[in-house]
């Protein structure tokens, strides 16, 4: 039986699936990744310069200009067929990304552990706790300060250095404790602590099933290896038909 078929097997056998994705759940939606050869994010900038406290404080107006790039991108773009699929699977969805696409696919917020944060919210920089939900389509760098403790305002996303949002990692670590099946999906899963859930996952009874044209940094975790883009292999792991109008 060929691995895209033992996939839909285990999936369909289980009765606590969740899903664990990364950057390639989107890369079928038009964007960018990380890690990948030549067009990821970090093949081209230094992640520390943009994506860092260090970096903010530095040098706010590259960081926040880029943010601001990036959430125009965001808004230009559509869930693609894995978010679709998983969204009507009803899958709970521990993701490390940031782009807010499993939401706008139709998934409830409550089913979703955001474990890198949300591009489409802004947070006091000190941590006051101020937050507000920005305009995506009409993003702009200047975030202006905080109106209850006049600190920067700045994206709402974990930057490398900094911690997990404490809520979203012990509702990730929770349901990992209870899943009989891991779908990994479109990461590389080399940044801690997000990769550590899969052998914790697995560590608790779970079968891991990693999608994802290429190896990943928990190779020796995986039990099903799926070696095709998500946008093809979830609908097919989901049981759904890829012709399927709910899948546009
Ligand atoms: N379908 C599935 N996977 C894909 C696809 C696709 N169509 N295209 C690329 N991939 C895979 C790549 O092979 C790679 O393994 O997606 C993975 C993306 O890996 P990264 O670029 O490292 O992204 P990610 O794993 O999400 O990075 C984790 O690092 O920089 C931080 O905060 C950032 O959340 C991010 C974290």
């Amino acid at each position: 039986m060929n691995e895209l078929a033992l996939a839909r097997d285990a999936v369909a056998g289980s009765h606590h699936p969740v899903v664990f994705s990364g950057a390639g759940l989107s890369a079928d939606s038009g964007l960018p990744t990380f890690r990948d050869q030549g067009e990821g994010f970090w093949e081209r900038h230094d992640p520390h310069e943009l994506a860092s406290v260090e970096g903010f404080r530095k040098d706010p107006e590259l960081v926040l200009s880029w943010y601001a790039m990036r959430r125009r991108l965001y808004a230009e773009v559509e869930p693609n067929p894995a978010h679709l699929a998983i969204a009507s699977s009803g899958m709970l969805n521990i993701t490390q990304n940031v782009d807010g696409l499993l939401k706008r696919a139709g998934v409830d917020a409550a089913r979703i552990a955001h474990l890198h944060g949300r591009i489409n919210h802004d947070r006091c920089h000190s941590g006051c706790g101020h937050l507000r939900e920005v305009d995506m389509k009409n993003a702009t760098q200047d975030l202006g300060r905080c109106p209850d403790c006049g600190d920067a305002m700045r994206p709402d996303v974990v930057w490398f250095g900094e911690g997990l949002p404490s809520s979203q990692w012990t509702r990730a670590t929770r349901w990992c404790e209870e899943a009989d099946c891991l779908l990994v999906v479109g990461t590389s899963a080399v940044v801690e602590p997000a990769a550590g859930l899969v052998g914790f996952a697995r560590r608790n009874g779970a079968v891991i099933i990693d999608v994802n044209p290429h190896r990943v940094g928990v190779e020796e975790l995986v039990d099903i290896k799926v070696r095709m883009g998500a946008a093809e292999a979830i609908p097919a792991i989901l049981g759904m038909d890829a012709a399927d109008p709910s899948l546009k």
